[in-house]
């Protein structure tokens, strides 16, 4: 395995966590003993990448283990909040989630097309602009933090309802100029160190960088839980992270530069299988 030739300075997440072995790079992710997900897939039309690998593939045999039995997994402490938070009317409006969705399992599917492009408010939306809306304009109640635990909570409830299906979003029609800031983006070099999300996952995912096992930097598992910092993470927190990893200034949470990002590297992983909500280092 190469190394990444990179300054000594970037303080990349797993330096605190103990490392073991490398995870077997054939191992198959089945949860729960039952549900099969595939963590490879054929590539999507014009990507840069000869195949998709999820993120779970290049994580330690310990790391994987936890994501393949519910009981194992954190995120279901956090799912179960989601559960209740579901039912409890908060607002002026006296209302809940389900007093207007009813059964969240009616979202199955709604984490595999986004980030979407949405009519009514004429831009692309992300799962948490959808929470927020609901809970600002229907229930008159306060929106959520974008990275707190209610919401992460919320994502993870509603993504674990598709788990298992491939990620379509789409990025063509409306959606096309954010698809191709998010793009441009992507590829654009930042920080002191001066490097782009491309330098990394595309160019040397496979490659340790001090003692991370470098992904593709998919956002097929998210939210996701991290054992660095024991919670569940959004996948716009998560870019935040990278960014600050080479002395960028992270653009801001929520805002258009993260939303497009979030829509092309969702794209990135078209045909790859929800495994939200995962466990990563
Ligand atoms: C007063 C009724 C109402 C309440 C309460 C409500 N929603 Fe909604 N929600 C809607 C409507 C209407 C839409 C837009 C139409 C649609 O797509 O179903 C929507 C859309 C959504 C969507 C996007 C669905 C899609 O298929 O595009 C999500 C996700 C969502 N709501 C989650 C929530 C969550 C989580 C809560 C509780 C925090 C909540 N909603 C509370 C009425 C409500
Ligand atoms: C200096 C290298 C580096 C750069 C540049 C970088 N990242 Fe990362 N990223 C990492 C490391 C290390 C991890 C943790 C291991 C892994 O999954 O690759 C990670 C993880 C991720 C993950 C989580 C993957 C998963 O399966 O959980 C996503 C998503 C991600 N990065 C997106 C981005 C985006 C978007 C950019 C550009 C804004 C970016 N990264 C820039 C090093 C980098």
């Amino acid at each position: 395995m190469k190394r990444l030739a990179i300054g000594a300075s970037i303080a990349v997440a797993a330096l605190a966590v103990s490392f073991s072995a490398q995870a077997d790079e054939e191992a198959e992710l089945v949860v729960n003993e039952e549900l099969e997900i595939s963590t490879k897939a054929a590539a999507p039309k014009g990507s840069a990448l000869d195949e998709l690998l999820s993120g779970w593939r290049f994580r330690t045999d310990e790391t994987q283990a936890l994501q393949m039995d519910d009981f194992d997994n954190p995120s279901f402490i956090f799912v179960e909040q989601a559960e209740d938070l579901w039912t409890k009317v908060d607002g002026t409006e006296g209302k809940s989630c389900a007093s207007c969705h009813e059964d969240v399992a009616k979202f199955k599917g709604l984490r595999t097309q986004l980030p979407r492009y949405d009519e009514e408010a004429g831009k692309v939306y992300t799962m948490e602009n959808y929470i927020n809306e609901c809970r600002t304009e229907r229930m008159g109640a306060e929106a959520w933090g974008w990275s707190k635990v209610k919401m992460t909570a919320m994502t993870a409830l509603i993504s674990v309802q598709s788990r298992g299906m491939p990620v379509h979003v789409k990025t063509d029609g409306k959606a096309a100029p954010t698809y191709e800031l998010g793009k441009e983006l992507y590829y654009t070099r930042v920080g002191q160190l001066d490097m782009s999300c491309a330098n990394c996952h595309e160019d040397n995912y496979g490659n340790m960088i001090r003692a991370d096992h470098l992904s593709q930097g998919h956002i097929n598992g998210f939210p996701t839980y991290r054992l660095k910092n024991s919670k569940l993470n959004s996948v716009q927190g998560r870019f935040k992270g990278c960014m600050k990893n080479i002395r960028a200034t992270p653009y801001k949470v929520g805002g258009a530069e993260f939303t497009a990002l979030e829509l092309y590297v969702a794209s990135r992983g078209n045909g790859l299988a929800v495994e939200s909500p995962s466990v990563r280092n």
